[in-house]
């Protein structure tokens, strides 16, 4: 494994991978984070995206992004045609931040001052635990792409259901908040429905919905979880106080990109009958065969502009399969409007990203959302009230 956390190009590119990741150049950067990039570059990825946190989590950084969002009424976040009503939830726009980069919800105000439409913190496990070894974070920067193996660090379900509750009582959230929570590693699989159940009694009444992390690649046999019947025991063991609550919270699936088509139309077609809302599509690959770089040595979920394709053609199937009704949400490779417009074609009512804001920097959702095509965005969501 390399010390230091960025990849170079490989001089044989497959054509596979060229194929399927025909830019071979690193994401534009744009306005002051074309001068910050190349400086946090130079520091591991991981302790390059900690200090990104611990920036979000002042009230200057707050301050400054919303700033530059302007004037309510003129923010292009908050365009009256990007509003999009899902689930019973009202979202400002259709673009969220995926999972995996607020885990223990520590800078939630500066996503949404960022003009996110909507926040998944998570995953969240049930005990406090440490992840994988360091380092566990890389980027290759000429495919657009991330690989982690993280592992789920996570503060644990207490830590950060305090620190929601707080966001909670003083009335700042104004965009729907998800929770995504998963498996603690010291858990045996046969013991993993009361463990989600453990982490949805602690945090579920405080989401606007929950996501189910059953497809890391770095948590092991988590994946398993996927199978048809995993999948039912789980959510049904989920639903039982979710169905207590005052107000149930629509409940989601995420799935990896790694199951066959067949596979993971069974895994929905589980998650849809247990009373899921819908499904989150998808987590990070550990398919590397659409990289240009060489990943010798690397190991853990690629993410970024090498997984567009494989994620997108799986919400389209799914769409397909599962029909109209239920929710997808889609995240993989998202790095700019014309992503984000074709994530939406494919079926997707919200969207997703966590690798284009590491390239394209905190401008990035407002370019993206001041360029998706008013067409794209025309009568979507009017069937999930
Ligand atoms: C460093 C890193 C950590 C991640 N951690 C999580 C996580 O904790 N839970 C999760 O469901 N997904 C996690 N993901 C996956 C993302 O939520 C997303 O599904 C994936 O990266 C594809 O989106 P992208 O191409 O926009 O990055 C992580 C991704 C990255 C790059």
């Amino acid at each position: 494994m390399r010390p230091c956390a960025t990849v170079t190009s490989h001089p044989s590119t497959s054509p596979r991978a060229a194929a399927l990741n025909p830019s071979p150049v690193p994401p534009p950067a744009a306005g002051p984070w074309r001068l910050l990039r190349p400086l946090l570059f130079r520091l591991d990825a991981e302790r390059a995206h900690q200090l990104g946190v611990l920036w979000g989590s002042s009230g200057l950084a707050v301050w400054l992004a919303r700033l530059a969002g302007g004037r309510r009424g003129a923010d292009v976040a908050r365009a009256p045609e990007l509003a999009t009503r899902v689930m019973g939830l009202s979202f400002p726009n259709p673009l969220g931040i995926a999972a995996g980069l607020d885990k223990d919800a520590q800078a939630v105000g500066f996503w949404q001052a960022l003009g996110f439409g909507f926040i998944e913190v998570g995953t969240v496990t049930a005990l406090r635990q440490p992840g994988n070894p360091r380092p566990r974070v890389f980027r290759l920067p000429e495919d657009g792409a991330l690989v982690n193996s993280m592992g789920f660090p996570s503060a644990g379900a207490d830590v950060v259901a305090t620190r929601i509750e707080r966001l909670r009582q003083r009335d700042l959230l104004q965009v729907p908040l998800g929770i995504n929570i998963g498996r603690s590693k010291v858990v045996p699989a046969a013991e993993a429905s009361a463990d989600y159940r453990r982490s949805f009694e602690r945090l579920g009444e405080l989401a606007d919905f929950v996501v189910l992390n059953l497809s890391s690649p770095n948590t092991p046999g988590l994946r398993d979880l996927q199978a048809g019947d995993q999948v039912q025991a789980i959510v049904s063991a989920l639903q039982r106080p979710n169905q207590a609550l005052s107000a149930p919270k629509p409940l989601l699936v995420k799935l990896a990109p790694d199951l066959t088509d067949a596979e993971a139309v069974g895994c929905a077609r589980a998650a849809l009958a247990a009373g899921c809302a819908g499904l989150v599509v998808t987590n990070t690959s550990l398919d590397f065969s659409a990289v240009a770089a060489d990943t010798a040595g690397l190991h853990g979920g690629l993410s970024g502009r090498p997984l567009f394709a494989r994620s997108t053609a799986l919400l389209k199937l799914l769409r397909a399969e599962i029909g109209a009704g239920p929710v997808l949400i889609g995240v993989g490779g998202v790095m700019d409007a014309a992503s984000a417009t074709a994530k939406l074609a494919a079926g997707a009512d919200l969207i997703q990203l966590y690798t284009g804001l590491v390239y394209g920097g905190p401008s990035l959702p407002r370019t993206l959302l001041g360029e998706l095509p008013a067409r794209v965005m025309a009568g979507r969501g009017a069937s999930k009230q």
